[in-house]
């Protein structure tokens, strides 16, 4: 680090750690709050801990209201760019909050009330956003599914939200196809449990869906005969909303996000982390169905006095490699956000990146996150845009960035392969399995410090036992990240993997559990084990390994067929589930515990060792013949 650079980070880290209390007033001190807080931090047991516990404020307020108060009422709030409908549309500030406000409306007629939850099964339309910010301002809790989930996911999740009303559209529209969303919520909505009263439809020109009678609102239509709904004032501590990840059982987390810590934590981002100032454009090239689209689509960039892209399309295919350069051009784009995926399929279809003929001059900082950022791509996407390239690590528990470089305080040195060092309000410690922390450069498990700062999650929805002992049980005193990984001498994190059951698909988080219990569901399969094995593009793939029962006869490609529809009907098309291999015998350990650290390690190549608690060593050699002929090997 240059002495400047670091001094600078140091100081406000310093002052976060030491004073965290003064060091969050002050960035709270920057919004518009009803009631500002003088409450700061609170500890209610070992671990639990609440931040701003008297500030009264609304989320959508500060989004909308306040922005158009302070000046930016002409201001473009939101730039929608669809190349899939090959269409554009802007908002003011002043028509968002228009929109926003009537939708609201809606929702107020059906019954929506503070507290009440809203489930958002959306396309990447500028709805899902105006939907978001509606439940938002009534005081309410959205919960968004991605749009790539199947009617079994989304009815886990109506079932746990209990949402009062659903709000979908007709259909998404992926490369070249038509996906239509109301059957598959129809579906959902039989399988759950839980009935919401109401569902109202976003109808899209390509596909009109039915509706029911009495059920079924049609959005358009129920906008004509809204009145506005005003801006409902709700505690700091009020959840905004709850929003589904996968664990490392079948069953998804309900990550619980309050208004008041997530305001102040995405204001200061915007500053300290993105460099951003009101004015500037900011486009986050995800989903508002993952929390990248949550903080960094929809609340950061608003709350910020910023202009929002809201891209519905891919980095490739919509239609070509060009897509992301054109759009930074068009928009002038200032802060570019993606997934490191993204960058390797745009390498793949066009490697020397064709950018002549765009102005890419506004853009000052591109940014990754969403799983590791291998140096390869990192390196590639540096030497063509000649652009400072930062990876940054989070989560959708944290809600913004854990470790970045931390552009808005200092510009440190990267080095490829780190997201370089802690943001100012976590600490970051490596611990080994008895939770002692390790020296510098040893990897271990990667934990924070409690208590996390304001806007990380605040319990698991209508479960706080599992968020306790998924995240706080392990390490006492730590929030257990779940990631594995090591700090240098220079103070810089490494991110290397998850040391659970997650994978990271496409920069999409899956659970191999869930794969392995829809997969051990078929009636030929005695025992199973889902991996993730390395993919080019999309950094994992899961595969399947199974065993047959005795006596059963199968053929591996009809199996695998068979295997690939049930994990996609379960789950989605997204879980990219493509490959089941048989085997004969599983490496266990002498208790019976699969060895899947093992199996992983074999997958992609690395050393390993082989522990001495294994039953049957000769199963190893055996999988690594059988995945090689499959070309399911690393290198092979
Ligand atoms: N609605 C419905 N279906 C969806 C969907 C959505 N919102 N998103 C993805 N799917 C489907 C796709 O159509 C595809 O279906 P198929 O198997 O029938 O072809 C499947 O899910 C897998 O999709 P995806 O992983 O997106 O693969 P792809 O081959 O279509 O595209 C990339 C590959 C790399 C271009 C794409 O994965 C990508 O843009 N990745 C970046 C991801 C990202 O931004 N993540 C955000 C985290 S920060
Ligand atoms: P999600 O909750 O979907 O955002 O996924 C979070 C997980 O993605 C983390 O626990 C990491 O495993 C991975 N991840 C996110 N960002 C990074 C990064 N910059 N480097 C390495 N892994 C990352």
């Amino acid at each position: 680090m240059t002495t400047q650079a670091k001094q600078d980070y140091q100081q406000l880290y310093q002052q976060a750690a030491n004073a965290p209390e003064t060091f969050w007033q002050q960035q709270a001190a920057k919004l518009n709050w009803y009631k500002a807080p003088q409450q700061i931090l609170q500890q209610q047991d070992a671990a639990h801990y609440q931040w701003f516990s008297d500030g009264v404020l609304n989320t959508a307020y500060l989004a909308l209201d306040s922005q158009v108060e302070q000046g930016r009422a002409e201001q473009t709030a939101l730039i929608y760019d669809s190349p899939v409908t090959n269409s554009q549309q802007r908002f003011s500030y002043r028509e968002l909050r228009d929109e926003v406000a009537r939708f609201a409306g809606v929702l107020k007629a059906l019954g929506v009330q503070k507290g009440d939850r809203v489930v958002i099964y959306m396309p990447m339309i500028p709805q899902a956003a105006i939907a978001m910010l509606a439940v938002a301002r009534l005081g309410a809790v959205h919960s968004v599914v991605f749009g790539g989930f199947s009617a079994h996911e989304l009815a886990l999740r109506i079932d746990d939200a209990k949402p009062k009303v659903v709000l979908s559209a007709s259909c998404g529209i992926e490369i070249s196809k038509v996906i239509a969303y109301k059957p598959l919520l129809d579906d959902a909505i039989n399988k759950a449990a839980h009935k919401p009263a109401h569902c109202v439809i976003y109808q899209r020109p390509q596909l009109k869906a039915e509706l029911q009678a009495g059920r079924d609102l049609d959005w358009q239509q129920a906008l004509l005969k809204a009145e506005p709904a005003a801006c409902v004032p709700v505690k700091a501590t009020d959840p905004l909303y709850v929003l589904y990840t996968s664990g490392t059982t079948g069953k998804p987390k309900g990550v619980v996000r309050d208004n008041g810590g997530h305001a102040v934590a995405l204001h200061y981002s915007m500053q300290a982390v993105y460099n951003t100032k009101p004015g500037d454009v900011f486009w986050a090239a995800s989903d508002v169905g993952w929390v990248v689209g949550h903080s960094y689509i929809v609340y950061a960039p608003l709350i910020a006095g910023c202009t929002t892209v809201l891209y519905e399309g891919k980095p490739v295919f919509t239609p070509d490699a060009s897509a992301f350069w054109r759009v930074c051009a068009e928009h002038k784009v200032n802060i570019l956000f993606a997934a490191p995926t993204a960058f390797r399929a745009i390498r793949k279809e066009d490697p020397e990146a064709a950018l002549q003929q765009y102005d890419l001059s506004a853009l000052r900082t591109i940014f990754m996150a969403g799983e590791r950022l291998d140096p390869a791509t990192y390196q590639w996407v540096v030497d063509k845009l000649q652009k400072p390239v930062i990876d940054h690590w989070w989560q959708t528990e944290t809600g913004w960035p854990i470790a970045a470089n931390p552009a808005g305080i200092a510009l440190l040195p990267a080095k490829p392969g780190s997201s370089t060092v802690p943001v100012p309000g976590f600490n970051v410690q490596i611990l080994d399995e008895a939770g002692q922390q390790v020296k510098a450069n040893e990897q271990g498990y990667i934990a924070l410090k409690l208590p996390l700062p304001p806007g990380c999650l605040t319990t698991i929805w209508g479960n706080d036992a599992r968020f306790v002992d998924g995240y706080l049980a392990t390490f006492p005193g730590y929030y257990a990240s779940g990631d594995g990984g090591y700090i240098d001498d220079d103070g810089y994190l490494f991110v290397m993997g998850r040391t659970d059951d997650v994978i990271n698909v496409a920069g999409h988080r899956l659970s191999t559990g869930e794969m392995e219990q829809i997969v051990a569901s078929h009636p030929a399969i005695a025992e199973c084990c889902v991996i993730g094995i390395p993919e080019p593009i999309k950094g994992q793939q899961p595969m399947a390994l199974v065993l047959i029962k005795n006596g059963v006869e199968v053929d591996e490609t009809i199996l695998e067929a068979e295997l690939v529809a049930m994990v996609r009907e379960e789950i989605g098309a997204l879980a990219c589930f493509k490959k089941a291999l048989i085997v004969k015998r599983l490496p266990k350990t002498r208790s019976g515990k699969i060895l899947r650290k093992l199996l992983r390690q074999i997958a992609d190549g690395s050393q390993y060792s082989v522990p001495s608690t294994i039953d049957d060593p000769a199963s190893l050699p055996e999988i690594a013949q059988l995945m090689q002929a499959r070309g399911l090997l690393s290198g092979s």
